[in-house]
């Protein structure tokens, strides 16, 4: 099968296009050969070396993507519609999926969109479902807000009853604002930071080195829902500064909120009623061939994307 590889990690140079070994099935998973495959901020820190990676050799990054059940013991199961957002080695063209970690698709969502919503779909439904909870009318601040996390959150906590702030690259304000987001400020200069300090309920911020800006954004007993460093990493928190103020600061990683295969499906049904009553729209994915792997990430990794990067075998 064709997949995307390397032998060690670094920058975006030691991938590599070629012929694998396809997998060898277990009793329990099936082949799914893939249509479209999520590319995502944890791959780049995956192939830096600087996340947890499954051991292979080589490495065959990626945990996302949707296609068919090629092979399977459940005869049923062969033909279904599926997409996966934890199964790793999902850079190839074939992925031995486990069964439980399958995401079977509504008729009417396809698995173009599958792939362009689901881990960062799942990862905003954790996070304001599970983390934040808050009341409708909460005023809430969303750091990158056109990322692909972002888009979603933003029109998801809207259709929940927020008021919904956030941050953006100037040249994507246009797109923010398209998702209603109230007002946009910039999110690589922090000269507003002042003005807006104490004002939000909830900050959520996927960025990392902007933690300390997100916590002056909180009202007192405010929380930031701290989910990622696209920005690069966290830095100290003064802990006294932060109780002597009552603002908290929550963690989470999907993968602790998805330990079933009921929990999976059910948050997935959760995810894909937004879009089934289009209560949420994303803008395109911008697609690459696997073989151009090298690119997409580093389209990524620059932050020239606006939502969705997807690769197709
Ligand atoms: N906790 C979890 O379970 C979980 C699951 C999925 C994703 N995540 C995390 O969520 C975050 C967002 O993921 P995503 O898939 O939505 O990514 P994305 O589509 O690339 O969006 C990230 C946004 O961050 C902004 N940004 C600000 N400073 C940046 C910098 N220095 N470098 C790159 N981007 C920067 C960019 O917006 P501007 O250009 O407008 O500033 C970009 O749109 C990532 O940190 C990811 O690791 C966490």
């Amino acid at each position: 099968m064709k997949a995307l590889y390397f032998d060690k990690f670094g920058d975006s140079e030691v991938l590599k296009y070629g012929e694998q070994p396809e997998p060898v099935l277990t009793a329990d998973e099936v082949l799914v050969k893939t249509s479209f495959i999520g590319l995502n901020f944890a791959d780049i820190y995956r192939r830096r070396g600087e996340y947890t990676i499954a051991q292979r050799a080589p490495y065959i990054n990626g945990y996302e993507g949707a296609g068919f059940i090629v092979e399977s013991k459940d005869k049923w199961l062969i033909g279904k519609r599926v997409l996966f957002v934890d199964v790793p080695f999902a850079n190839a063209s074939f992925v031995a999926v486990p069964k439980a970690h399958l995401i079977i698709l509504p008729d009417d969502i396809s698995l173009e969109l599958a792939a362009s919503i689901g881990l960062q779909g799942l990862t905003a439904d954790f996070l304001a479902h599970d983390l934040a909870k808050d009341q409708q009318g909460a005023k809430v601040f969303i750091s990158g807000v056109t990322g692909g996390v972002g888009q979603i959150l933003s029109q998801m906590l809207r259709a929940d009853g927020m008021s919904v702030y956030g941050s953006a690259s100037k040249e994507k304000v246009a797109t923010a604002i398209k998702l209603g987001v109230k007002e946009v400020f910039p999110s690589r200069e922090f000269s507003w930071v002042e003005q807006q300090s104490q004002q939000f309920d909830t900050v959520y911020d996927g960025i990392g080195s902007t933690l300390n800006q997100s916590i002056k954004l909180l009202k007192n007993r405010g929380k930031v829902v701290l989910f990622g460093m696209a920005g690069g990493q966290p830095p100290q928190i003064d802990f006294v500064n932060l109780f002597s103020q009552s603002k908290n600061i929550l963690t989470g990683d999907l993968w602790h909120f998805l330990t079933s295969y009921e929990e999976r499906n059910s948050r997935a049904q959760r995810l894909f009623n937004y879009f089934l009553e289009e209560k949420i729209t994303i803008t395109p994915p911008t697609i690459f061939h696997l073989s151009d792997g090298k690119a997409a990430h580093d389209y990524l990794e620059k932050g020239k994307n606006v939502g969705k990067i997807l690769l197709v075998p």
